[in-house]
């Protein structure tokens, strides 16, 4: 799949955000090294502390359908200006390998490691 693809698929995605409250609609894909592709979208709750982003959605979907390793991460929002991932997504990006995040406004793409966006996240203490 091509980064066009990649581009499509995730705009596709804001239709299927459930974001009545803050009304900010967010759509990630999360791509494995092989090149399968998981989409999620942010699901918000009238107690909306129980909000769940678009990027963990992705990325829970690749690991509910036997994914263990995730390379990139895309995303896209209705937001007028390129959205960047929150903290907490961050970290779990960083629990399942990705190495790039790649931010999608309208033609424009921006590409960044993990690693600096999250250059030290919290790893397993047994290791
Ligand atoms: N949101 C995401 O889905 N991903 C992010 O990276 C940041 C925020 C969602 C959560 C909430 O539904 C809305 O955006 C406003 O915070």
């Amino acid at each position: 799949m091509m980064l066009s693809e990649w581009m499509s698929m995730v705009k596709e995605g804001l239709k299927y955000s459930y974001a009545p409250y803050s009304g900010v609609k967010v759509s990630a894909l999360a791509i494995t090294p092989e090149g399968r592709v998981y989409r999620g979208v942010n699901v918000e709750n009238a107690s909306l502390g129980l909000t769940v982003c678009a990027e963990r959605v992705a990325i829970f979907n690749a690991v509910s359908n036997g994914e263990r390793r995730i390379k990139t991460i895309v995303i896209t929002s209705n937001l007028d200006k390129p959205i960047y991932p929150c903290g907490a997504c961050l970290q779990v990006m960083s629990e399942f390998g990705v190495e790039e995040v790649i931010i999608v406004h309208g033609n424009e793409v921006i590409r960044h490691s993990l690693k600096e966006l999250f250059p030290r996240p919290f790893s397993d203490w047994r290791r």
